[in-house]
Formats: structure tokens, sequence, C-alpha cells
């Protein structure tokens, strides 16, 4: 209901204005030059912030918070003073359901009046804001990640151990039961100087024989003879065999926590002297201190792997985020990627490139985020002047995720998911093998997907019309390899 005031002021625009409606369906002001409201008009009622009697006949500037009031008045004296580029400006009102963002665009009238047109951004805005949060968040998980050396294993530390032991000691044999605090266990990790492998399965108590005396007492047992004592050490026949005589069962204690036992062979009396025992206790110092950081070092790859978890629930929540901004691609993303990662698997490509390429595929129009409503959502064709914003959405990606080292090789997809086999795409102009293989995949995929889905500007292809296109875009937009990949997979899928 456009009153008769209006009207009267715009007695040939009821058609342009119909079509700014179809665009920007929220509210709209009439505004006399001094922001004095003079009518408006909602699409839903319930866009108010506030009833009309509260509005109608007072000035804009004076309704708005503060700030935004502020910025009215500039831009309504840059109109006065004959500005007639619209002119756009975005705040937000708190309301009963919480912060409420906008954004209002100005345009001026030849009678001196001016309209303005509120839009209704918050859902939009709110994905905005998430996804930078979920930016900073990976950013720290980052700085964690770099902090975490790669993997190094316990076993080469345990045997470079042993092999110090034996050497700097003189003794036959050596091994180091590992302590499990979970199953309370001291376990066998590992052994250098057997002759048979009597030792290899032992699973021990605290307190349970000599080596868990030794972690339950936390000092070292000495037997200078085992062969003058009638233990059950003894009884395992082929210990019998390895004819030890001395032996020592030393804790390895770091931070007051003992992590497991270093027990001492040999197949003669031991002279220990002071020295020798000063030096065993070093070493055991020494192989307790590396043992914890190995298995520090062990838990944090663990929490690595959870890392890599929560890398991957991020970047799912951003291709959500950029999905919920226009409902006509919503799933485009999760599509697109269950067919790429069959694409990739059934030419053979392996783990851990399939991830990557499931990461990229899952991101590759990230730098959407960048491109404007008015152009994302546009019901027509793009303008000379929007195909080059829009044509930047895949280098806005790679300045968006190249930062993070997670990503980076999982760039290929998002970065040339444009390029053309013949050299015609963008944003490099890349021609046949010079495009990456996983973004030459991706292009039929992506291209399949949205022309069997409806967009803003055109309403969607059935299957075969989508297939037959593909065919003919083979050796032109794609590779001939792939198409003839990608055909066979969606023949197989029925
Ligand atoms: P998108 O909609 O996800 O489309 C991805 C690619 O699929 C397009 O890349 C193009 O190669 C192919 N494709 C999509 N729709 C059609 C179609 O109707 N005909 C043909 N032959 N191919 C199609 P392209 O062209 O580089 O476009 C990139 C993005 O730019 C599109 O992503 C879409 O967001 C936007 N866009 C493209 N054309 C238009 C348009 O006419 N109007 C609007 N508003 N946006 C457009
Ligand atoms: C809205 O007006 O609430 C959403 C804005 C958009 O995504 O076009
Ligand atoms: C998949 O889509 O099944 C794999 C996802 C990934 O590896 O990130
Ligand atoms: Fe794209
Ligand atoms: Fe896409």
């Amino acid at each position: 209901m456009i009153t008769d005031l209006f009207l009267q002021n715009l007695p040939d625009s009821a058609q342009r204005l119909d079509a700014i409606f179809h665009a920007f369906n929220d509210l709209l002001f009439i505004l006399d030059s001094d922001g004095t409201i003079l009518d408006y008009k909602a699409s839903d009622p319930s866009h108010l912030y506030t009833a009309p009697e509260n509005f109608l006949g007072r000035k804009m500037q004076n309704i708005l918070p503060p700030e935004a009031g502020r910025k009215i008045e500039d831009i309504l004296s840059r109109l006065r003073d004959g500005g007639s580029k619209p002119n756009i400006l975005e705040y937000f009102l708190p309301t009963p359901f919480g912060k409420c963002w906008y954004e209002s665009r100005l345009v001026s009238l030849s009678n001196g009046q001016s309209i303005m047109l509120v839009r209704d951004i918050t859902k939009y805005k709110m994905s905005e804001i998430k996804i930078k949060r979920q930016f900073d968040q990976l950013a720290a998980l980052r700085s964690i990640d770099l902090a975490i050396t790669s993997d190094l294993d316990l076993t080469p530390v345990l045997s470079v151990i042993l092999d110090q032991v034996r050497a700097q000691l003189s003794i036959d044999a050596a091994c180091i039961l590992l302590f499990d605090p979970r199953a309370q266990l001291l376990e066998f990790a590992a052994g250098a100087g057997f002759k048979t492998s009597a030792l290899q399965h032992t699973r021990l108590h605290i307190g349970e024989a000599y080596a868990g005396m030794a972690v339950l007492e936390r000092r070292a047992v000495h037997i200078p003879n085992l062969k003058s004592r009638q233990t059950t050490f003894l009884k395992s026949p082929f210990l019998a065999r390895e004819n030890f005589i001395a032996y020592y069962a030393v804790p390895l204690i770091s931070k007051g926590e003992a992590v497991g036992v270093l027990e001492i062979f040999h197949r003669a009396l031991l002279g220990a002297d002071e020295d020798w025992l000063t030096y065993m206790e070093m070493l055991a110092g020494q192989a307790a201190i590396a043992i914890d950081n190995a298995m520090l070092l062990k838990n944090l790859q663990l929490s690595n792997a959870e890392l890599t978890l929560a890398y991957d629930k991020t970047i799912e929540g951003w291709s959500r985020a950029l999905d919920l901004r226009d409902k006509e691609t919503e799933g485009h993303s999760r599509r697109v990627t269950a067919m790429t990662f069959k694409l990739a698997s059934q030419m053979g490509i392996k783990q851990p490139e399939l991830a990557h390429i499931c990461r990229g595929a899952m991101l590759h129009d990230i730098g959407k985020v960048a491109i404007p409503d008015s152009i994302l959502h546009k019901p027509g064709l793009l303008s000379d002047e929007e195909w080059i914003i829009m044509r930047r959405h895949p280098l806005i990606a790679v300045e968006l995720l190249a930062p993070i080292d997670h990503l980076v090789p999982a760039l290929d997809i998002p970065r040339s998911h444009h390029e053309k086999w013949n050299g015609t795409g963008y944003p490099d102009r890349l021609a046949g093998e010079e495009i990456p293989l996983a973004a030459r995949l991706f292009a039929i995929v992506d291209v399949y997907d949205a022309l069997t889905s409806d967009r803003p500007y055109r309403r969607a292809w059935s299957r075969t019309e989508t297939m037959k296109y593909i065919r003919k875009q083979s050796g032109i937009h794609f590779d001939p390899q792939v198409v003839p990949a990608f055909i066979e997979m969606m023949n197989g899928q029925g």
C-alpha cells in the first residue's frame, strides 16, 4: 500500500519501485530533505522496530541509535548538496529478539525527498561473525600445532638408551619395562644383548618380581649373584639359558612419577664400585627424562589427531555458513565434496591426497564470502564490472586459507576450480595439465552440481541435458581424460 503522497511524488515510477521491492523486500521509508519520515512500507510489519506512530513525522536521525543517526545526517546533507549516488549504511538495533543488523540505502528524489530502503541482514551478518570467530579459533589451534615436533617415536629412543647403557656400564644385556599407568602394569618395551626372547612377554604388577619391587620401593634392587638364590625369576627355562649372574633393577623416575624400570644383566659377577653405581643412576635418570618426553610427545600426537578432527569440523562449519548465505546453493558444498571423493577414489587417488582434495572441495567457494549479495544473488546476468568482482573469488579463497599451514595442501581446488582445459578460465589462465589434477576433477563435479541446481539467474537443468553438456565440453572446458571417468562414475550410480 503505497500512499497517495508517494504516488504523487513518483507518478511514473511505480513499476521501477516494484522492481526495487522485488530485490529489497524488507522496509522502505520516504524521508523529507531534513530526514522527517513522511511514509513507510513494510513487506512484513513485524520487521518494524517500533510502531508507526512513534516514527511518522519524526526525524530518522533521532529514531536510530546516535551513531547511525549521525551517519544518516551526513548522508542527508550530502544528498541536499546534490549528491545522487545511492548511499549505504549498516547499523544494528537492539530488539526483543536480540541484536538485528540492517543495511540501508538512501536514494534522493527530484523533489528533494529521499527513499530509504532498509534490509534485514542479520542472518548474513551472523554467519560473517561466526566465520570470523572460527578463523580465530583455527589460528589458535594452528599455534599449538606449530609447537608440536613431528613424529618422534619412542622405540628408537629406547634403543639408543640401551646401547648407551651396555657400552658405558660394560654389561651383557639390558632391557626397559615401561609403566602403563592405565593398566598399572610394567611391560617389556625394548631389550639388547639377549640370546633368547625370554623376557619379551614380561608383564609385571607393581611389587611383583625384582623389577616391580624396584618401582614400588623407588630404589634400585641389586642381586649380585642370581645363581645363589632360589627365585621364580630363574624358573624361566629361557632365562636359565641366558646364564646371567649379576642383576640390577633401577626404577626410572621422572618428575616424581615412575615411568618404567631399567633391568641390567651380566654373565659374570660385577665389580661395581661407587663410580659405576653413580653412572648407572645418571643413565637411569637420563632414560627416565627421555621416556617422559617421548611419552609426552606421543600423547601430544594423539591430540594432534584430535586437532585434525577439529580443523575438519571448522572447515565444515565454514562451508555450511557459506551455503547458508544462499538458500539456492544449500548442500552444494557437501554434495560436491562427496562426489569429488568418489571420483578421485575411483581414479586411484589415495590418502593423504584424498583428504586434501576433500578439504579443498569443501572450501572451493569460500572466497564468495567476500562477494556482495547484490552480485551473488542477482537474478539476472552479471555485468562486466560484476564479473570482475565475481572472478576474484578463487584468489580471495587463497588469501583466506594460505595462512593456515594445515590447509596449504588443499589449495589447488579453491584456486584453480574455474580454470578451463583450453586455457580460457580464471584466475591464472592455466591450460591442460598445468591445471592441478584435483582442480580438473573438481571442475566437472562443480559444474554438474551447479547446472542441476536452481540458481537465482536460471532454473536447474535436467541430468540428461547436463551430462550432454559435460560431454560436449570435453577438451574445451574439461580434461578429456577425466570426463570418461566422471561419466563412468555417474553411470555406476544408476
Ligand atoms: P556457480 O553457480 O556455483 O557455478 C559454477 C560453474 O558452473 C560456473 O562457473 C560455470 O562454469 C558453470 N555454470 C553454472 N551455471 C551455468 C549455466 O547456466 N550455463 C553454463 N554453461 N555453465 C554454468 P562460472 O561461470 O565461472 O561462474 C562462477 C560463479 O559466478 C557461479 O557459481 C555463480 O555464483 C556466479 N555466476 C555465474 N553466472 C552468473 C549469472 O549469470 N548471474 C549471476 N547472478 N551469477 C552468476
Ligand atoms: C536477509 O535479508 O535477512 C538476508 C539477506 C540476504 O542474504 O540477502
Ligand atoms: C569424505 O568426504 O569422506 C572425506 C572427508 C575428509 O577427508 O576430509
Ligand atoms: Fe567457484
Ligand atoms: Fe561451486
